[in-house]
């Protein structure tokens, strides 16, 4: 079962054990004035609002990221888990699982954001391989989220390449 929600085929405990933690956690916030929604529903998290205003740019912010870490593995016919990262289309299609890789602007139903969240089992780049592929920063996380958020815009005619320097 792949919902969405963190912890991939563990998400049924995840959920349950996260909906204990928001009981608890709503005990502890003070008592809303307004009808329509709760005082927690005004705050945003640091971490996903976006950075003031200003969009990412596709080709000068994550198509470096994509062909550092990524692009060795997923592009080509051989692509690892059958996934592409070098074509928007193929992100959107995904790999073995079925499941798209990227769904514009929903990043939390994006299988590639769970793939490579710290608390994922399936953590990419492969730890085995980080000597060749580094790990994403947290702001690289982040700004891969953004991306997403904002519709994953990809200016046609980029085309992506794997790193010289490998091999
Ligand atoms: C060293 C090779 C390697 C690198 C580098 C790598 N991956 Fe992977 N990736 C794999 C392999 C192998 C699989 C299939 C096994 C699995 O699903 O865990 C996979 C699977 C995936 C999947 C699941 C595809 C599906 O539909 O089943 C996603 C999403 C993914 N990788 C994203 C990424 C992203 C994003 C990066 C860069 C940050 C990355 N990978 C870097 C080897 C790699």
């Amino acid at each position: 079962m792949n919902s969405g929600f963190p912890h991939r085929r563990d998400s049924w405990i995840s959920a349950t054990a996260t909906s204990w933690a928001v009981m608890a956690l709503s005990q502890a916030l003070p008592a809303g004035t307004a009808s329509d929604s709760p005082i927690a529903a005004k705050q945003t998290s640091p971490d996903q609002s976006p950075a003031q205003g200003k969009k990412v740019d596709f080709s000068q912010q994550v198509k470096p990221l994509l062909e550092r870490s990524c692009v060795g593995c997923h592009s080509g016919e051989k692509a690892a888990g059958l996934l592409r990262v070098d074509l928007r289309e193929a992100l959107l299609k995904g790999g073995e699982s079925g499941t798209a890789a990227v769904v514009p602007g929903r990043s939390v139903q994006s299988l590639l954001m769970e793939y490579i969240s710290a608390s994922s089992e399936a953590e990419m780049p492969p730890k085995a391989a980080r000597d060749r592929f580094p790990s994403l920063s947290q702001a690289e996380v982040t700004l891969l989220r953004q991306w997403i958020d904002e519709g994953a815009e990809w200016p046609a005619g980029v085309v992506l390449a794997e790193p010289k320097s490998k091999e």
